[in-house]
């Protein structure tokens, strides 16, 4: 997308575009304009507005969603739900309780290294940067999932838009059938995981659709994204040798590149789907009520105006301000966790393996297409 999204910044920092499917959407994509939208109460996540305003766009046609089960998360959410939901989970993801799972990501990432050292090539999204964070989530929520693949599958289907589609539909109710099988286990037996605490936390007044809303938010927006750092970011260093051998040789330089890879070429396109509540303005331009609007991060992120070489790729300069978590309220709850396994994920890859290279000419490389989420295909590598 960065392609489009520099043709179009170019011509101003908001726009109007129509995809495929005729419907008309806005576009934010300067830096100051997407904070600013993603800091405006006049922009609304909330569920319910938000397929009105989807169903006044497609004339009708639209039947929505089959099933609202597992949607009512924070996510998709205002004040003061939205608050009341965070609140109930932002204890968790705390810099220090995220930091107690270090030797749980440690032993998980360098078990994956070991069997990928049996081999000379790998596809590195297979090998690692996939599995790591789905056994990062599974163990902090203790969710069993024994078959990943069947898992990645369904959030793979799930985090598309809200347009209908059949394969999605059917990924979301077994999800959501999984799920409410697991939340009556910790009913009935809790453990010491975050569901556990939620589920018996009478405080925190989730009813059975929150609930199940929180463990899917939570178990698809803590491992797609996650994966994608890792797999974006390696690629760019792959990319760039020079570079990939002085993080190699410089751990230290680690946490500055993983706010790099995430402003670089982060794993979330224009995930932030939100409608106007009442009309607002930037510059010149009027945004009426009821309209549909994309804040794409991606475009933010390489805004000229706000970053020196934006285009670039510099993981020794300071990115800290970048909008690959978003902003405001809905700022990423899970970021300390993304951040810590970033960084354990490249320390332990180039340490173990500072020879890598990609085994592919970099043509052969494919990304899904996905308004979400940004992420490559496969990413075959020789560890050398
Ligand atoms: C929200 C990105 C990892 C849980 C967000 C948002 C972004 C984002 C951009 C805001 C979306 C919006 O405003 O519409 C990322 C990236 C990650 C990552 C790039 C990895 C590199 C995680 C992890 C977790 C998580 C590991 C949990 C374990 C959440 C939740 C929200 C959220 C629950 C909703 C917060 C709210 O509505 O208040 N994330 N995320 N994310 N993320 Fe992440």
């Amino acid at each position: 997308p960065h392609a489009y999204y520099r043709h179009w910044r170019e011509e101003g920092p908001v726009r109007q575009v129509h995809f495929g499917d005729g419907v008309a959407r806005w576009l934010i994509l300067g830096y100051e304009e997407c904070r600013a939208a993603l800091a405006d109460p006049r922009l609304s996540k909330d569920i319910d507005g938000l397929e009105v305003a989807i169903a006044r766009k497609y004339d009708g046609d639209w039947e929505g969603p089959r099933t609202h089960d597992g949607l009512r998360h924070m996510l998709n959410a205002d004040p003061p739900t939205h608050t009341r939901l965070r609140k109930a989970v932002s204890q968790a993801f705390t810099a220090r309780r995220v930091e107690a799972l270090r030797p749980v990501i440690e032993r998980a990432a360098n078990d994956l290294l070991d069997a990928m050292a049996e081999h000379d090539e790998v596809d590195l999204l297979r090998a690692f940067a996939v599995p790591l964070p789905v056994t990062v989530i599974c163990h902090l929520l203790d969710v069993d999932i024994e078959d990943h693949g069947t898992f990645r599958e369904w959030t793979k289907a799930l985090v598309g838009t809200l347009e209908p589609d059949a394969d999605r539909a059917k990924a979301h109710d077994e999800m959501v059938a999984f799920l409410r099988k697991m939340l009556r286990r910790k009913r009935a037996e809790p453990g010491e995981d975050m569901l556990s605490a939620l589920v018996n936390d009478a405080d925190a007044r989730l009813d059975e659709g929150e609930l199940i809303g929180m463990a899917l938010l939570l178990l698809v927006a803590g491992h797609e994204t996650t994966v994608n750092l890792i797999g974006n970011g390696a690629l760019a260093l792959l990319r760039d040798r020079p570079r990939l051998d002085r993080l190699a040789a410089d751990p230290t330089l680690i946490p500055g590149a993983v706010e790099e890879f995430l402003r670089y070429d982060g794993p979330v396109n224009m995930a932030t789907l939100r409608f106007t509540r009442e009309p607002i303005t930037f510059g010149d331009t009027v945004i009426p009520a009821g309209e549909l609007v994309l804040v794409a991060l991606a475009a933010g992120n390489r805004d000229p105006l706000h970053f020196t070489d934006a285009y670039g790729f510099d993981p020794t300069a300071d990115r800290a301000a970048h909008l690959g978590f978003g902003y405001g309220i809905h700022y990423c709850v899970g970021a300390p966790l993304a951040r810590l396994e970033g960084r354990i994920a490249f320390t332990a890859l180039l340490h173990r393996f500072p020879n890598i290279e990609l085994a592919v000419d970099d043509s052969w490389l494919r990304w899904y297409s996905n308004p979400v989420i940004h992420g490559l295909k496969k990413l075959p590598v020789r560890l050398g």
